[in-house]
Parts: C-alpha cells; sequence; structure tokens
C-alpha cells in the first residue's frame, strides 16, 4: 500500500477552497492509502502570529479535519509538534541542503517580501521551512504528497535532499513523486472571480468558510461577482465569475460544470442552486465540528494517539537517518 502523507497550517477555519480543493481528496485518499495527515504547528512559526492563539488554532484547524470527513481509525492526523522527530530530522537535512538551494524557493522570496520587510529580516525559518517540510515529507516514507501548485517546488526539493542523502550517505529515504495531478476542484473568490478563494483577501465576502452559517453562505452566493451578461455558460477565461458558480456546483452535486449551464438561462436562478447546494454540502459537515469541537477531551486523545502511532513511524526513520549520517546512537 502507498503511502501518502500531507501537512496543513494551523489556520484554524477551513473555507470551501481548502475543503473542496484539498481536504475532500485526502478524504478519498485514507481509504485508499496508508495515509498520514499533520497540522504543521511549526511551521506557523516561520511568520508573525499570535501565541495565545496558535494552540486554539491548533484544536480547530484538527477539528475541521475531522468534521470534514478524516476517521482517525483509517488514517493517522496529528499535530507536528507532537513528534520531535521532525525537527531533528530537519536539521540533518539542513545540513543536506545548500544555501543556493533555499534562496530559489518562490515561496520565501514572496512570503518575506509581503509579510517580513524584505528577506535581511525574515526569519531564518521562514528561509528553513522547506526543509522542515522535507523533513514531514520523507520521516513518513511518504511516495504520495497530495499538494497545491504553490507547494510544487518545496516537494521538489524534498526529492533532491532525499536523493542527495541517499547517494552521501547510501540508501535510506523513499524519493517521493514529484508532483501530482490537481485532484480538487479550483474554487476562486466570490468578489474576485480570478483569484483563488483565500482566508487572506481583503474582502471576507468571497470567502464562504465551512463554518459559515446558512443565511451567511446564501447572502455569499447572492452576492457574488459575476458579470454584465446574461447568458450562463460556462467559459473560465471570459466569464469567471459564473463559471466559477458552475464550478462549485459541480463540486458539491457531482455533475459537470458545462453541462449544468445547460440548465440555467438566468443568474439568480443558479445562484440559488448553488446556494441551496452548498448549504446542503455543509450541513453535515457543521453537525460533526460541533461534536467533535464540543469534547476538546476526545480530540485531545484523538491527536495523541495520532501522535503516538505518527511517532512510530517517525523514530524509525529518524533513526535510520542518523546512523546513516554518522551519528553514534545514543
Ligand atoms: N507548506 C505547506 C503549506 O503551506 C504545508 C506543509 C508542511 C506540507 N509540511 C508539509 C504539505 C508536508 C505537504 C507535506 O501548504
Amino acid at each position: 500500500m502507498t503511502r501518502v502523507l500531507s501537512g496543513v497550517q494551523p489556520s484554524g477555519e477551513m473555507h470551501l477552497g481548502n475543503y473542496l480543493g484539498a481536504f475532500r481528496s485526502w478524504v478519498a485518499d485514507q481509504h485508499e492509502h496508508d495515509a498520514f495527515f499533520c497540522v504543521v504547528d511549526l511551521h506557523a512559526l516561520t511568520l508573525d502570529y499570535d501565541p495565545a492563539a496558535l494552540a486554539e488554532r491548533t484544536l480547530v484547524t484538527a477539528a475541521c479535519l475531522l468534521a470534514v470527513g478524516l476517521d482517525p481509525e483509517t488514517c493517522t492526523l496529528f499535530v507536528q509538534s507532537h513528534v520531535p522527530e521532525h525537527p531533528r530530522l530537519a536539521w540533518l537535512l539542513e545540513c543536506t541542503a545548500s544555501m543556493g538551494e533555499l534562496r530559489r524557493m518562490t515561496q520565501f522570496k514572496d512570503k518575506a517580501l509581503r509579510d517580513d520587510g524584505g528577506t535581511e529580516s525574515a526569519r531564518v525559518g521562514l528561509f528553513t521551512y522547506p526543509v522542515l517540510m522535507a523533513a514531514d515529507i520523507l520521516l513518513y516514507d511518504a511516495d504520495r504528497v497530495p499538494v497545491g501548485d504553490d507547494q510544487r517546488q518545496h516537494l521538489e526539493l524534498a526529492r533532491d535532499l532525499a536523493i542527495r542523502f541517499n547517494g552521501r550517505h547510501g540508501d535510506t529515504f523513499v524519493v517521493p513523486q514529484a508532483a501530482l495531478p490537481a485532484a480538487g476542484a479550483r474554487v476562486m473568490d466570490l468578489q474576485e472571480p480570478t483569484r483563488k478563494m483565500s482566508k487572506s483577501v481583503s474582502s471576507p465576502q468571497g470567502t464562504v468558510l465551512v463554518l459559515d452559517p446558512p443565511d451567511v453562505v446564501r447572502r455569499k452566493v447572492r452576492r457574488a461577482v459575476t458579470d454584465t451578461e446574461t447568458e450562463v455558460r460556462y467559459d473560465p477565461a471570459a466569464k469567471p465569475g459564473v463559471s466559477n458558480l458552475l464550478d462549485l456546483l459541480a463540486a458539491a452535486t457531482g455533475g459537470k460544470p458545462a453541462q449544468l449551464a445547460e440548465g440555467y438561462t438566468t443568474y439568480g436562478a443558479l445562484k440559488a442552486d448553488v446556494a441551496d447546494a452548498l448549504v446542503a454540502l455543509l450541513e453535515p459537515v457543521q453537525q460533526r465540528y460541533r461534536e467533535v469541537a464540543d469534547d476538546r477531551g476526545e480530540l485531545r486523545r484523538v491527536l495523541a494517539a495520532g501522535a503516538e502511532r505518527a511517532h512510530q513511524v517517525a523514530a524509525a526513520t529518524y533513526e535510520r537517518a542518523a546512523g546513516a549520517a554518522g551519528l553514534l546512537a545514543p
């Protein structure tokens, strides 16, 4: 059975773009592979963050993952900082990576410029972030790593580091697949349909949260930006707003966007059906979220059990790597 691993930052509440674009395929993956999913709280320290909110966000993120259908009996769900081999292996890999290859990481440059006043004042952890991510992946002998396009370069680095380490020290790591076809839907912002849906855009009206109550979902869909024509047609380049609504309807109901378009003559009718479909899609998720989030003790137990399972795999890989690198066994 193939091993799958992926990670998510503890950003707290999940939105539809995360859910339909990524986490829904994690839920499917858990039944077909030996799957490990981690909430990467150590990665969250690489930019300015609120220490008082981090633990709660970590729990909410985990609760959202359980709410959308990760089953802790089927997959291993854990918090990165609970498994000490992540930073330990990251060190061995930092001694494998070169300054030049990390400097080429486009996300470092983007994030350092956007959030941290430039590369000179950025945290060193932001610079070495992709190495920690490589450790996340290599610790579990993951061959499949479902990530979005923005993470491909990091995945490529994980491959390069695995190959280089194996070359220097003998076969130690499974080399993960370079890239994956995007399995999920591409969900765009409802107010700015040429941008991906995200929690960081200026207008929260364009982002549907998985935990938004039905009236909020309906309002956001009703106010979604379309265009000045009247024809309902699937054409993402010329009609990004309408096409996004059709994509959402397709993702929620299982149809094909171009075919679904044929059933509509007005934007109003399309919006009404999109709103209904999203409310129906989210209802069971929200119910499950309340169950999971209301029982913090059980949620903590689930994460502790996940960390224990993860630790068993990670510790074996770490020992293998430390031995290969020449460290004296304790
Ligand atoms: N860097 C990823 C992101 O920001 C999160 C991540 C951390 C990850 N470690 C990982 C993803 C390992 C896949 C595998 O989205």
